[in-house]
């Protein structure tokens, strides 16, 4: 492929300068206009855009700085290079701080043009490729996501082109990986951008309850609704409705939500009239709801009208590089909320946390980062200011089976995985013996109790009474 000559716009009122170097640039294989005046110049690139402007200063009309500032302000995509007078280099300093690419001093010579327009011309092409990169791939936050991964790139390639079409997203991906951050994504992205946002957690609602949190209920209803009560479809008209955690959704409301979806219509719970919203409706899991679909807890029919556009999240572990960018935004965030005077962290600790698989993902990288930064202070988070399981990984030569800990305990677990207190208890201090290679005392330090308190929980539980010592 033959590239296309560079097409360069001379300004130049000194005919005689002017053939010449109209003669060195054509020579050069470039496509040359001249102009002789400020205002012919202006008025050239109204036409149409050069690739380089070759810039007498002073011109007969207005000053070739004017121009300079002229393409500037506009952020016209063209080097510009300034030709100055010999003895008047101050010209050329002020030229370059007003935003010219380089300049050259008169009289100059065919190759000092021909070196500072191709690499001028260079620089340009090169920050525009940049540029372009940085927009379509290399982001490196997206609507509240860090992250500059190739995973996460097409999750935000995704969610820019699905957001505005107002198309259902079924969002899934483990715990902690930023399915609502996601969803909040989404709707910031839509046309609806302006509307509610509203979040209903079918995990985190009593089964008997959800209906009504949904599509609301009218007065008398069941006992307890004393008034009629919208529900979140009708909060959340003109805008997104966000069904998280939708595998647990009971089968009875399976099917309602089906209907809703078909028609766009619902009633209330005791209702008699058929009322109707716009929502745009975003749902999430943490399940696989294929296996959901198949043993029977999720409706098929349902599942494909939600299964509109999938978006996967992608576990932590598996964006290469993010863990660092993540965490040093946090510690710069949660340095600042909390007072203290963090830069960084040290070899040791970034280390530490490029090689733990984070189990709980993003959420469990802010609970680790805001740990470190509550109970320490310096420039630097070392590594053994990261909490367990976190600082413990490699140090123990394949005494303990690390994957075999449990994770962070993190927020808003559902019913289902909510343990008895004391056996939380029992495990977040199995793990921190292990942690501590079994030495008790430093366990029971980075615990914040005291060793006897271990050995004195270690004997209940040997006698099997775990559940009496509860709190
Ligand atoms: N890429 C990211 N960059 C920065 N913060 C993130 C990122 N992903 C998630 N977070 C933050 O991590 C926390 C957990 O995210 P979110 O609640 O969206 O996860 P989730 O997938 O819905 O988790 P769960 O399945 O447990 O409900 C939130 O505080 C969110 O703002
Ligand atoms: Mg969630």
């Amino acid at each position: 492929m033959t590239r296309r000559a560079a097409r360069v716009l001379m300004v130049e009122d000194t005919l005689s300068i002017a053939r010449m170097t109209e003669a060195f640039l054509v020579q050069a294989g470039y496509q040359v206009d001249h102009v002789e005046t400020g205002q012919g110049c202006l008025a050239a690139l109204e036409q149409g855009l050069p690739d380089a402007v070759l810039l007498d200063v002073r011109l007969p009309d207005i000053s070739g700085l004017e121009v300079l500032a002229h393409i500037r302000r506009q952020e016209l995509p063209v080097v510009v290079i300034v030709a100055t007078a010999y003895g008047s280099i101050g010209m050329a300093v002020e030229a370059m701080q007003a935003g010219a690419d380089d300049f050259l001093v008169k009289p100059f010579n065919a190759d000092r043009l021909k070196v500072t327009l191709a690499n001028a011309l260079e620089r340009l092409a090169l920050k525009s490729q940049v540029q372009a990169l940085r927009e379509d791939f290399g982001r490196a936050t997206f609507h509240g996501f860090i992250g500059s991964s190739l995973a996460m790139q097409s999750v935000y390639r995704i969610i820019q082109a699905a957001g505005p079409t107002g198309a259902t997203v079924f969002v899934t991906g483990e715990s902690g990986t930023g399915k609502e951050l996601a969803a909040e994504a989404l709707h910031r992205q839509s046309r609806r951008a302006n509307g509610p946002f509203v979040a209903i957690n079918c995990g985190a609602i009593p089964h008997g309850l959800i209906e009504s949190e949904v599509f609301g209920h009218v007065k008398g209803a069941f006992t307890g609704a004393v008034a009629a009560r919208d529900g979140a479809a009708r909060r959340a008209d003109g805008g997104t409705l966000f069904l998280d955690e939708i595998c647990e959704m009971e089968p009875a409301l399976q099917t309602k939500l089906l209907r809703f979806l078909q028609t766009g219509t619902y009633m209330r719970v005791g209702g008699e009239t058929l009322e109707k919203v716009d929502v745009r409706i975003v749902c999430a899991t943490n399940r696989d709801p294929m296996k959901e679909v198949e043993e029977g807890r999720f409706r098929e029919d349902l599942y494909y009208r939600l299964h509109v556009i999938p978006l996967h999240l992608p576990a932590l572990r598996d964006r290469e590089g993010d863990v660092l960018e993540i965490a040093r935004a946090l510690l710069a965030r949660f340095s600042q909320q909390e007072g203290k005077s963090f830069q960084g962290f040290t070899p040791e600790a970034e280390d530490l946390l490029l090689r733990y698989p984070w189990p709980g993902n993003v959420r469990q990288l802010q609970n680790v980062v805001l740990n470190a930064v509550v109970l320490n202070d310096g420039p630097l988070v070392a590594a053994e200011m990261l909490p367990p399981p976190v600082n413990s990984r490699g140090s123990l030569p394949g005494q303990v089976n690390r994957a075999t800990l449990p994770p962070l305990r993190l927020a808003e677990p559902a019913p289902s995985d909510i343990k008895p207190l004391w056996q939380v208890e029992k495990e977040a201090i199995e793990a921190a013996i292990d942690a501590f290679e079994g030495n008790i005392p430093r366990a029971a330090a980075a615990l914040g109790i005291s060793a006897s308190t271990i050995y004195r929980k270690k004997a209940a539980w040997e006698a099997g009474e775990g559940e009496s010592l509860g709190a």
